[in-house]
């Protein structure tokens, strides 16, 4: 099989597999699922020509982004606020003339836009998937229910007019067309308008071995060079970033027409940090095909000690991540009795590709396990802080990916 990068069509060559994935949020409802459950071999590669870290197989974006997708951003109290505080940023920077307009990709359920809905600001979410688009609209978040391209653009643009700032958080990881994207970008934006995109970073996956960040729907991991160079094709470049420890460490990128605003220092010293790691050559993917390889062993190594103990062993948090470690890893029901999440539309399914029962956070506390695999790793404050009962009554962590320890 040869692949192709789906940004500048040069030949690709994946640098490993994962082996076998489901979709990662396609929790099952029922054992009836079980037989038709759809699968794919995720494999990453690094494009050698524009520097994209991308994975080769994807599945068609129907079946990730639906009227039942799992994911409700507003979950996380922690990146309500994260969020709330990049509006307030970006309306200080960027939405200071009069009559602004304010466009989001990915809008969700509304966990960024309702902080411009709240004093009125013109706002427009483009949302695929339908439950969450709803979510969002019941808190007065305008939202249209649609994939983001050039005809969306097209649209809005007649509709409202150009745009003064262009958002996506965590999702442009998500698309499989930037092309379309960006053109779509280029044709929504007003010519001073920005585009503001943050998501897990490149660098910190790959100095953390962090490689959970890897599934279909994260189909790019992105970097300040491959961002460039996506968006460098439809006139666009990035003129600032700043780093933040939200999902294992995140890049958020601040991108203009070219020439149009002057590039900061910050983005220089970040520059320089990506060549240091080698992001862009080969030689360091092989070194993280070990390192995943490493850590896989060390995690079933701490998990069956404890089963060797007759201890009980759950997860906490059916993260979306979840799905690259248990499939990869090899976990399965035998390993831990069930996952629990806070997420009710998870709860009372089975896990993709293990099967392993997803339960309400009441399961827990009535069954407390000896040791909990957390998934949900990068929440892990807000969760340490939520479960201290039980730490204080002996309960250990395991953590799966960067430092695999028990804490
Ligand atoms: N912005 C939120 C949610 C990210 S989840 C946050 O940062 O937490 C990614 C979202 O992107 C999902 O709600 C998904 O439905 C949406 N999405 C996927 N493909 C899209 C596309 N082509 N255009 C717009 N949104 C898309
Ligand atoms: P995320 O890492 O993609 O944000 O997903 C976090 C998952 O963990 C989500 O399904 C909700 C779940 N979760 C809990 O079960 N309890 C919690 O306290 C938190 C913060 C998240
Ligand atoms: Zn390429």
């Amino acid at each position: 099989m040869s692949y192709r990068c789906r940004i500048c069509q040069s030949p690709v060559l994946p640098f490993m597999s994962f082996g076998r994935m489901p979709i990662a949020n396609a929790f099952l409802r029922s054992k009836a699922e079980f037989e038709t459950e759809y699968f794919y071999e995720l494999k990453p590669a690094l494009c050698p020509v524009c520097k994209c870290f991308q994975i080769v197989e994807i599945p068609r974006p129907e079946q990730m982004f639906h009227d039942h997708y799992a994911y409700f951003a507003s979950t996380s109290a922690v990146m309500s606020r994260h969020f709330a505080a990049m509006a307030e940023d970006l309306k200080k920077r960027y939405m200071t003339g009069p009559d602004c307009f304010v466009t989001e990709i990915g809008s969700n359920d509304g966990i960024t836009l309702q902080n411009f809905a709240r004093d009125k600001t013109r706002h427009l979410g483009i949302e695929p998937s339908a439950n969450v688009a709803e979510a969002a609209r019941a808190k007065g978040v305008q939202t249209l229910n649609a994939f983001f391209g050039v005809e969306t653009a097209k649209q809005i643009v007649a509709e409202h007019g150009n745009a003064d700032l262009f958002i996506a958080t965590n999702t442009m990881h998500h698309i499989e067309d930037i092309n379309a994207v960006a053109a779509g970008v280029d044709i929504l934006l007003k010519p001073t308008g920005v585009m503001i995109q943050e998501d897990p970073y490149l660098g910190d996956m790959v100095e953390d071995c962090a490689y959970d960040q890897v599934y279909a729907e994260h189909m790019y991991i992105w970097s300040i060079t491959a961002l460039n160079n996506a968006f460098g094709r439809h006139g666009l470049e990035v003129f600032h970033v700043e780093h933040n420890d939200h999902h294992g460490g995140c890049m958020r990128y601040h991108l203009g027409r070219k020439g149009q605003r002057p590039s900061s220092p910050e983005l220089a010293a970040a520059l320089a940090k990506e060549q240091q790691l080698g992001l862009d050559r080969a030689e360091t993917y092989v070194r993280f095909k070990q390192r995943c390889e490493e850590s896989r062993d060390r995690l079933m190594s701490l998990i069956d000690g404890y089963k060797k103990q007759g201890k009980r062993v759950a997860g906490y948090g059916a993260t979306a991540k979840s799905a690259t470690v248990i499939n990869w890893c090899g976990i399965t029901p035998g390993h831990l009795d069930w996952i629990q999440d806070s997420t009710p539309a998870k709860q009372n399914t089975f896990a993709p590709g293990s099967h392993i029962p997803v339960v309400a956070p009441e399961h827990f506390r009535a069954n407390p396990p000896d040791a909990a695999v957390l998934f949900a790793w990068n929440h892990f404050k807000e969760i340490d802080a939520k479960e201290v009962a039980w730490r204080k009554a002996g309960g250990k962590w395991i953590m799966p990916v960067r430092k695999v320890e028990v804490v």
